[in-house]
């Protein structure tokens, strides 16, 4: 299973944690403000680093998706 990084915009502060950690997964808008780059999907080289992500945004705006992917279902 793939996991997916969503980030709820209501809810980022911007804290950047998320950025500073995973760099390849976020992007930071004109505002500040987090969003995932491109389809959020996560690399298993950098699953753990995502969860680490999650649990450190202090407005708990990130979570983790599983995605059922074509690959994964065979
Ligand atoms: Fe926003 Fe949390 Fe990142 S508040 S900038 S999603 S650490």
């Amino acid at each position: 299973k793939r996991m997916r990084l969503v980030v709820a915009a209501e809810k980022c502060q911007g804290h950047n944690r998320c950025r500073q950690l995973i760099p390849d997964l976020i992007e930071i808008d004109d505002l500040g403000f987090a969003h995932a780059k491109g389809d959020g999907l996560v690399p298993p080289a950098l699953a753990e680093k995502a969860r680490l992500a999650v649990r450190n945004c202090p407005e708990y705006a990130l979570r983790l998706e599983s995605v059922d992917t074509p690959e994964s279902q065979s």
